[in-house]
């Protein structure tokens, strides 16, 4: 199998209520990485899509007055919308409600069933519908006469039904082993700790069967009973891959998966419920599970059950969507929470894309334009301070692949930013515009090495703020075929074609 294929997920989202912020950033996260991995010469599998089962959408339908699959429809193509609105590359959207992921989840829950790890028996406890998520007696506390979940705040219900059970207890060692073998299975390093002494403490077996209501997927051969959500959700990352088909081509190149982007809010899932799933099944286990922080408002978790929501959809109008991209990577700390606010945006815009990156080009490409014919100048002698430019960038590059591929995004948007910053300098201080009578070799040579510079620069954003980045590099007339990390190093210019048309690519913020 080819070590250049490359397969990431995001959560597959409730259609309870429409997008917020909180989705559309991991999303973004998830995007990101998957063009850089498609800038380093990787075929790419990006698959994300809504999650529809279980007692909260059929409660939600309820509550609209909404047949539950219309109800789910309506929502789930509010995510399917925001896909394009995001710009996303997502090869994928998956609904749980599509009979390619019931066959998928049947199948999974039958070779559980065969392996033994499943058995039948009665559930007394505590559930958050809102999680969809189990809690034992010290998960709670009583606020105000309510019951809640200690770690999300929500309220849980008591249950008490027939039930299957998966076996988790049995996996507990077997998971500590894993997590032991694989230091880098889940990022950040402090989630990884969280997960650890969790299932130090020992695992309890998982009820995955519900039977006091019907949206979800019957079990096989006793319809009484819906297969848990949790267990029917994380199934997506396989059926979106023809599981169980294991010999499609589809399955055979991306599985196993290699990064799963989630919130930290559901690393349980994704870190403990998932593996022991499929180490159950006999399944190969994904590579990596990274939990990123919450998006704050007003210094709270951003969420439709408080009510701070930020409608991404009306801040891309206002604002733009590449704007709002460069801004969350850049400015929240992609393992912590990290508050978000329209003032912050607008000084990320302005200080970083106005005034540094946008006015970098603007001013070489005006340049360009008024004294070289609208060509970008040929040259062979450069000086030191050309040089010095353009090598840092290019000598950098194993490091930049390596921050991409820890997941380290602000550190290294912060590097690529940086090169952006020294170029406005060297450009201020080589002042072609005094070059032109004096040594037009020279100058030529600053114009040559600033427009290199933008180059590889765009390349390195691609992955943050496509449109932008895309619309310089056809600009400068490089081809297609050229933006790709490889040609940071071996790449020419175009001296033959006259640049593009200059438009203003970052409106400053008032
Ligand atoms: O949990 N900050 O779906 P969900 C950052 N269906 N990210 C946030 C966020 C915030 N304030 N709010 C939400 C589910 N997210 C399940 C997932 S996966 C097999 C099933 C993001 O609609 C973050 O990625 O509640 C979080 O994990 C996810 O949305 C939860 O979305
Ligand atoms: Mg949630």
């Amino acid at each position: 199998m080819s070590e250049k294929n490359y397969y990431i997920t995001t959560p597959i989202y409730y259609p309870s209520g429409k997008p917020h912020m909180g989705h559309a950033y991991s999303s973004i996260i998830a995007d990101v990485l998957a063009r850089f991995k498609k800038l380093e010469g990787f075929n790419v599998y990006f698959l994300t899509g809504t999650d529809e089962h279980g007692l909260k959408i059929q409660r939600e339908a309820e509550k609209n007055n909404k047949d539950t699959q219309l109800f789910c429809d309506e929502i789930s193509k509010k995510f399917k919308d925001l896909t394009k609105i995001l710009n996303l590359s997502n090869n994928d959207f998956i609904r749980t409600t599509e009979k390619r992921h019931f066959k998928s989840v049947e199948a999974l829950w039958n070779k559980l069933v065969a392996s033994g790890d499943i058995y039948l028996d009665k559930y007394n406890g505590w559930y958050s519908v809102s999680d969809e998520a189990y809690y034992d007696e010290d998960e709670i506390e009583q606020i105000d006469g309510i019951k809640k979940s200690k770690t999300s705040g929500s309220t849980v219900e008591w249950v008490e039904e027939e039930s299957y059970f998966f076996k988790l207890s049995n996996w507990s060692e077997k998971l500590l082993n894993f997590y032991k073998a694989n230091p880098n299975f889940i990022l950040p390093k402090s989630r990884k700790n969280e997960v650890i002494s969790f299932v130090e403490k020992g695992l309890k077996d998982l009820s995955v069967s519900r039977t006091s209501f019907s949206w979800g997927i019957p079990v096989p051969k006793n319809e009484k009973h819906v297969i848990y959500v949790w267990l029917d959700a994380l199934t997506n990352y396989l059926s979106a891959i023809d599981y169980p088909d294991t010999s499609s081509k589809i399955y055979k190149s991306f599985w196993p998966a290699d990064l799963h982007v989630i919130g930290k809010d559901i690393l349980r899932f994704h870190a403990i419920y998932w593996p022991a799933f499929l180490m159950a099944a006999n399944i190969p286990l994904p590579k990596r599970v990274f939990g990123h922080g919450w998006i704050l408002s007003d210094e709270k978790k951003m969420s439709k059950s408080i009510g701070n929501i930020l409608d991404p959809i009306e801040i891309i109008k206002d604002y733009g969507i590449d704007q709002l991209r460069y801004y969350l990577i850049k400015e929240v700390s992609l393992g912590n929470d990290g508050n978000v606010s329209l003032e912050n945006l607008t000084n990320c815009i302005n200080n970083d894309l106005a005034n540094n990156y946008g006015n970098l080009c603007q001013r070489v490409f005006s340049f360009i334009k008024k004294n070289c014919s609208n060509k970008i100048p040929k040259c062979d002698v450069f000086s030191s301070e050309d040089k010095k430019l353009t090598e840092k960038l290019k000598k950098d590059i194993p490091d930049l692949k390596k921050l991409v591929n820890n997941q380290d995004l602000n550190y290294y948007i912060k590097k690529v930013i940086e090169y952006s910053f020294d170029s406005n300098k060297y450009f201020n201080d080589t002042e072609p515009w005094s070059l032109k009578k004096k040594d037009l070799k020279k100058m030529n040579a600053v114009i040559f090495s600033a427009v290199e510079q933008i180059k590889n620069i765009s390349i390195l954003l691609l992955p943050i703020i496509p449109n932008s980045a895309n619309k310089i590099l056809d600009i400068i007339n490089v081809d297609n075929e050229f933006r790709q990390i490889v040609n940071i190093t071996s790449g020419s210019l175009n001296h033959d074609k006259e640049l593009g048309n200059i438009e203003i690519l970052f409106k400053k913020v008032e």
